[in-house]
């Protein structure tokens, strides 16, 4: 059994490439942000939380370390699973790690490398099917039909939190918090498979990446 971990950025395309991934592996794809922003929509996330995210700040680790320990206990994922947004702090990533090494699981880091300039882009541009989930892109991947889901036809939303300025919060604490991941990951021998992510559609990168997790060991350099 193994546990996928999809780690980068905001808009690096994490969310993108864990829906293809799980998809091709079946099993679940376990997104921290879906299931905060599911609990804020329910209103059940607890006090403080949904401003947390508005600002583009990281909500407690104790809250995000107890979601996901209880998801990770649902049936469908006894299987593998793949992370997506999780774990985002050396703290996180010290937990989550202490109990898949109790369940003998092993971990794969997949970390999508992306510029700047592109992730901002890539976030402000962004657009979602608040039915199915399927993602769009006004500038890289619009609808056929513009505000519209190609699949459903229902009308297409902007996150709250993907305005200019806010992404820059988001950015700021991803190199503030969560970077220093990668150096603790590296630290306990797990070395990431590195994809170089700007530069190729979602599926010829979901391609590159399916071909190194087979063939090639972790610590590869993808598409450099
Ligand atoms: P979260 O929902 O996890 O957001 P994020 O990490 O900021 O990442 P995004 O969802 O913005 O981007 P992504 O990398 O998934 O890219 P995507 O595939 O969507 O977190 C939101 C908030 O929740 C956080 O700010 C925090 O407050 C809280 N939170 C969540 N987890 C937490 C945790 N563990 N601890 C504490 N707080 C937590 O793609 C983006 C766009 O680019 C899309 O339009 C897509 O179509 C397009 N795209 C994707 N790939 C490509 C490509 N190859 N080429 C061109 N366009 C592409």
């Amino acid at each position: 059994m193994r546990a996928f971990i999809l780690f980068g950025p905001p808009g690096s395309g994490k969310g993108t490439q864990a829906k293809l991934l799980s998809s091709c592996l079946s099993v679940p794809h376990i997104s921290t942000g879906d299931m905060l922003r599911e609990r804020v929509r329910k209103a059940n996330a607890g006090a403080g939380v949904a401003d947390t995210m508005a600002a583009g700040e990281l909500v407690s680790d104790e809250l995000v370390n107890r979601m996901v320990e209880e998801r990770l206990a649902e049936p469908d994922a006894r299987e593998g699973f793949i992370l997506d947004g999780y774990p985002r702090t050396v703290e996180q990533a010290r937990y989550l790690l202490e109990r898949l090494g109790k369940r003998g699981v092993g971990v794969v880091v997949i970390h999508l490398v992306v510029d700047y300039n592109v992730l901002i882009a890539r976030i402000t541009g962004r657009r979602e099917c608040p039915r199915d989930g399927t993602l769009y892109n006004i500038y890289f991947r619009p609808p056929r039909v513009p505000g519209i889901c190609d699949l459903d036809g229902t009308l297409l939303v902007a996150r709250p939190d993907d305005t200019e300025a806010v992404v820059r919060e988001r950015l700021e604490a991803y190199d503030r918090q969560s970077r220093p991941v990668l150096e603790w990951f590296e630290a306990q021998e797990i070395r990431p498979v590195t994809a170089d992510a700007d530069n190729l559609p979602p599926e010829a990168l979901f391609e590159r990446i399916c071909r190194a997790l087979k063939l090639t060991a972790p610590g590869t350099v993808l598409n450099r």
